[in-house]
């Protein structure tokens, strides 16, 4: 697998509602605006406080860089042409445990389906290109999470106990999700 030999760097993938496409340099500003968000500082592991050299770096400097190597891709969540969050699809041909995805939506785009419908639509995009699973972790706290997982299709298959690290020293048991080409 999994993946190799895609061009990142020109991938967009579309739904009925939403492009999801490389991040450019005008979306810092949503960038630094969604990760002032304490659920986002709470559930994704970014430096807090989050500042714009933080949002630069993400767009500019780690998205590429990640895509470049070909070991994933972060990508603008858009909604008639406003950047609403961000996905990525990460660990691609790194881990048996499959191309990790990963999402945040910005507060006033939530309880739209938008994460689900992204999520879905990555997994079908990575299973299409012949991923053989696609997985997600969420912290068991993060009830949102994994109500995303289950309403995108993905099956839950455990619980990976004190997986999550946290920035002020705590852990986290994860919830994992998975979906395979036959689900
Ligand atoms: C996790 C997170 C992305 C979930 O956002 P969300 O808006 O609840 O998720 P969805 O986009 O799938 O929206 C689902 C909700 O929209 C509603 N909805 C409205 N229209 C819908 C539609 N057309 N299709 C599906 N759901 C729809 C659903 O009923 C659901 O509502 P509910 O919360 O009452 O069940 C968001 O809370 C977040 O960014 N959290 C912080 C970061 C984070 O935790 N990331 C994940 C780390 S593992």
């Amino acid at each position: 697998m999994d993946l190799g030999g895609i061009d990142l760097t020109t991938e967009v993938v579309r739904t009925d509602r939403l492009l999801l496409r490389p991040f450019r340099e005008d979306d810092v500003e949503a960038v630094l605006a969604g990760c002032q968000d304490p659920d986002v500082q709470r559930w994704i592991n970014i430096p807090v406080p989050y500042t714009r050299a933080d949002a630069l770096a993400y767009v500019l400097e780690d998205s590429p860089a990640e895509r470049r190597a070909g070991a994933g891709t972060n990508l603008a969540i858009e909604v008639d042409g406003t950047v609403v969050g961000s996905t990525g699809v990460h660990r691609i041909g790194q881990h048996p445990m499959g191309p990790e995805i990963g999402y945040w939506l910005a507060p006033s785009a939530r309880g739209r389906g938008y994460a689900a419908e992204t999520t879905h639509a990555l997994a079908e995009w990575a299973l299409g290109l012949g991923a053989h699973r696609v997985y997600l972790v969420a912290d068991v706290r993060n009830t949102g999470s994994q109500a995303v997982a289950r309403r995108a299709g993905f099956t839950q298959e455990g619980v990976l106990r004190s997986y999550l690290a946290y920035r002020d020293g705590s852990r986290g048991d994860a919830a994992v999700f998975s979906r395979l080409p036959t689900d």
